[in-house]
Order: structure tokens, then sequence, then C-alpha cells
């Protein structure tokens, strides 16, 4: 069995990787510092593989504990690294935090990679890198723009470290680059539990209609767009997380045409806000509670991925609908607020 290192796999969307990476036969080593999860988690994702993972709780920040890790764990054969603070908002106020947990974790794992000849690694990248896109649907080869938060540039930095790297060592990655990831796992053992108050629409919207939240607060209804709210491409997370599989499996098995690569993970389709919150209502039979507000600064108009690369090279396509994330992303919280 091929060991493979999730770090951040107590995560939201680390958790559903590990599950499909069990049933794809490969052993899971989690990695997770539980300051954005807990160990809940292991639970669910026990409840669902019958396989529990192996966990070491580590902070990967602190050099001399990777080290020591990687000593006990040689034998990994990948990586696929989704450790890293993502709260765009956060990040503007605390930069330094941002570029010490994306950053240096990053590095760590990639002079640990060097110094045992790991050679394949997945790493966590984001549409946030197109910026506000010239042209769509955006394909891979689109600009990378100037980052609009230090999180964003957290995201495009990282994928410069992994090319540099790629070309000087024999490691090969793959940048997974997401758009926006909803949904729960459909045995409702896992799914997104964000702490505080939700920056994200979904669990927004979830909460909202657990009563948890007063309204929604939709940002802004004059965008240039068919019913003036922004648009996105929301991907089932469940989906998500089997590409991460495809992705492994093409490195393992050297399938990969260059050392440094990059995927569009998303459905193709764009959705406005209040095309979700329409679908949130008619799927769930849930009334929203809902407001128009002005709009949020940073937002971009409109962006939805070209998924041809992925479809073609990677084999891999998005399967489930906006509609079944939603459902299941309300089963989840109707599940954990005990409704
Ligand atoms: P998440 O916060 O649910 O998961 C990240 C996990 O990493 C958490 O369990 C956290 O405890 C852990 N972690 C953070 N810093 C760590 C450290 N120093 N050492 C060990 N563990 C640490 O986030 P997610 O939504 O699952 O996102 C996973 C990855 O995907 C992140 O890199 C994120 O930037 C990226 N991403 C997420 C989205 C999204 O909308 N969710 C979109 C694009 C990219
Ligand atoms: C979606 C749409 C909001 C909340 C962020 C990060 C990005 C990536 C994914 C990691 C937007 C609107 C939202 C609310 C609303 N993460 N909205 N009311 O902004 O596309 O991307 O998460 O890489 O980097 O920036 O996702 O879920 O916050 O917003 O009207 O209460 O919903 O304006 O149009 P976003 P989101």
């Amino acid at each position: 069995m091929k060991k493979i290192l999730v770090t951040g796999g107590l995560g939201y969307i680390g958790s559903h990787t590990v599950v499909e990476l069990q049933k794809s036969g490969y052993q899971v080593l989690i990695i997770d510092n539980l300051s954005n999860s807990s160990l809940d988690v292991l639970e669910g994702i026990t409840n669902i593989s019958k396989i529990p993972p192996t966990f070491e709780r580590l902070d990967l920040r602190f050099k001399a504990d990777v080290s020591d890790f990687f000593k006990r764990n040689s034998d990994i054969e990948g990586i696929i690294h989704f450790a890293a603070s993502k709260a765009v908002g956060e990040s503007v106020e605390n930069p330094l935090l941002y570029y010490e947990n994306n950053l240096n974790t990053l590095i760590y794992l990639l002079q640990e990679c060097n110094t045992y000849g790991i050679e394949n690694f997945i790493f966590s990248s984001s549409c946030t890198v197109y910026g506000e896109p010239d042209s769509l649907p955006i394909t891979e080869d689109a600009p990378v723009k100037a980052a609009t938060s230090p999180y964003g540039n957290t995201k495009q930095i990282s994928e410069e470290i992994l090319k540099d790297t790629c070309s000087v060592s024999s490691l090969k990655a793959i940048a997974l680059r997401y758009f926006n990831p909803i949904g729960a796992h459909e045995t409702l053992e896992i799914g997104e539990l964000p702490a505080g108050v939700p920056q994200n629409l979904v669990p927004f919207i979830t909460q909202t209609a657990a009563g948890l939240r007063k309204e929604l607060s939709v940002f802004g209804n004059d965008y240039p767009t068919e019913d003036g709210s922004c648009i996105r491409d929301y991907i089932h997370v469940v989906d998500l997380a089997k590409a991460h599989v495809i992705a492994m499996q093409r490195l393992l098995s050297k399938k990969n045409e260059t050392q440094f690569e990059v995927f569009n993970l998303g459905t193709g389709r764009g959705s406005s806000v209040l095309e979700v919150v329409n679908s949130f209502e008619k799927t769930t039979g849930e009334k929203l509670n809902y407001k128009i507000v002005a709009r949020r600064p940073g937002d971009v108009i409109s962006v939805y991925a070209d998924t041809k690369k992925a479809n073609e090279v990677l084999g891999w396509k998005a399967e489930k609908t906006m509609e079944d994330a939603l459902k299941s992303a309300w089963k989840w919280e109707q599940k954990v607020r005990g409704i």
C-alpha cells in the first residue's frame, strides 16, 4: 500500500480527500494542528471508510517537528498539501500570519522532499490567482493577476516556489486551482464547519436557514451580470476530493507531461448569488431571509472554470450538481445543529 501524507487532512477539503484516497487503496497519514478543525473529523472519516487513518497533531510551522516527522516516515510516496490559513479578510489584517503559515509550511515540506527523495506533490491552489479575468471561462494559461489579498498572494508565490523547485530537482508537482467548493459527504459524517461567522456564501446560507444568522446579505445586485449579482463556479467537495486521487495517481504512474502542472477544478458552470439562493430554497423547501446590501470590497464580478484541461488531460469531470451540493450542505447543517 502506498503511503500518502495529507497535511490539513482534518480540514474541509482534506477530510473528504482522505476518504477518497482510502477508498482507492492508499494508506493515509494525516498531519493537522487543529487550528481550524477538530478530532471529531477523524472519527467521521473512520466511520465512513472503516479505516482509521494515522494522525499526528503537528504544526508545520515548526521546522524541527517537520524534520522529525519525516525521519520517522521516510517511506512516504506522495504529499497532498492542504494545510494553510484561508480567510481572505483575516489575511489583510494579519499578513505575516498568512505568509508564515502558507509559505514556511510549504518550504519545510519541500525541503524534506529533497532530503528523502519524495517526488510526488499536490498543492491546493485557488482560482483567486486569476483575479478579475479578461475572458470567460478561464483557462489555465490565463494571466495570473496581481493578488488583492495576502492570502491570494500566498497561493501565487506557492505556485512559483513549486515551479522553481521542480526545475532543479526530481520533484513533480501539480497545483490544483479550486473554484468554490461546497457541500458535504453523503453520509453526513464530514462536512464544512467554519469557526465563527462564515465568510463564504453557502455556510452562511445554511446557518441562516438553521436560525443561527438573522439574514443573508447578498453583496451587490448592480454588477454587470444577468441578475446583477456575482457569478462563481460552485463545485461539490466530493468531486474535488476525487480529483486529488486522480492527480496523485498521475504523478505516481509518471503520466505527467511536465514536472510542474496546473489544473482548474470547477464545474465549468457559472451561477449567480441569487441563483444559489433560489436553488437552495427550491431544493430544500426552506425559505431564506436575505437582503441586498452594498458590494463586498475585493469581490470579482464573474469567474468560472474552463474545465477542458482537467477533463481531457486528467480524465476528471465534476459529476454532482449544485443542487446535490446544496442539499448535502443543508442536511449537514441540520445534523450539526441537531435540527
Ligand atoms: P480548512 O481550514 O478546513 O483546512 C485546512 C486544515 O489545515 C485545517 O484542518 C487546519 O487545522 C490545518 N492547518 C492549518 N495550518 C496548519 C499548520 N501550520 N500545521 C498543520 N495543520 C495546519 O480549509 P479547506 O477549505 O479544507 O482548504 C484546504 C486548502 O485548500 C487550503 O490550502 C486552502 O487555501 C485551499 N483552498 C480552499 C478553498 C475553499 O474555498 N475552501 C478554495 C481554494 C483553495
Ligand atoms: C461567493 C459569492 C460573494 C457571502 C473566496 C476566496 C477565494 C476562495 C474561495 C480560497 C461572492 C457572495 C458571500 C455572503 C454574499 N478561497 N456572498 N453574501 O469570494 O468567490 O471566494 O472563497 O482560495 O480565494 O476569496 O467565495 O463564498 O466568499 O463568495 O453575497 O454572506 O457570494 O460576494 O459573490 P469567493 P465566497
